[in-house]
């Protein structure tokens, strides 16, 4: 499985991530894709997995496996690479956040995540960060 850059410029593009979304998370509405930057698992030329971060904030906003790929370290693999774009970005941080969800809290506390409580933290919902300065 290999991580590559999405580009979102073709409606194409768009429409398979919103589906790869829906597929994966579907009681979130999907984030466009034109917003933030994304990135594609592949097995071969066929769509695996996604990932998204906010590079803005270096926030990452979205990841998903899809269900026949499960199980193979992809989502570390999404993690890691949008860590590296992080640090060419040269932001200061990398935050996200879990919701019943041990497996994507394992792997990020497996890339050196730690929880924290934001201000207004929501129930049930666990925050994460890494500083990357
Ligand atoms: C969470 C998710 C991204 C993990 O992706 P992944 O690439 O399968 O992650 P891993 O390979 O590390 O596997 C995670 C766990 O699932 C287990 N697993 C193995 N085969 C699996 C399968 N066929 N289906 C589901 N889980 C499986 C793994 O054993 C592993 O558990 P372990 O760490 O205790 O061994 C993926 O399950 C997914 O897309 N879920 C739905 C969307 C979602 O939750 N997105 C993240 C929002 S924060």
């Amino acid at each position: 499985m290999k991580v590559s850059v999405i580009d979102t410029s073709t409606v194409w593009m768009r429409n398979k991530l919103i589906a790869a979304q829906i597929e994966c998370l579907p009681s979130d509405t999907p984030i466009d894709p034109t917003e933030h930057r994304w990135w594609g698992l592949y097995v071969g030329t066929e769509l695996a997995g996604f990932a998204s971060l906010d590079p803005e904030t270096g926030y990452l906003s979205r990841a998903g496996v899809l269900p026949a790929f499960r199980g193979r370290g992809g989502q570390l693999k999404l993690i890691k690479a949008r860590e590296k774009a992080a640090r060419a970005l040269s932001l200061p941080l990398l935050t996200s956040d879990t919701y019943n969800n041990p497996a994507s809290a394992n792997n990020l506390i497996a890339c050196g995540f730690r929880m924290y409580q934001p201000s207004f933290p929501v129930d049930g919902v666990c925050y994460w960060r890494k500083p990357l300065q």
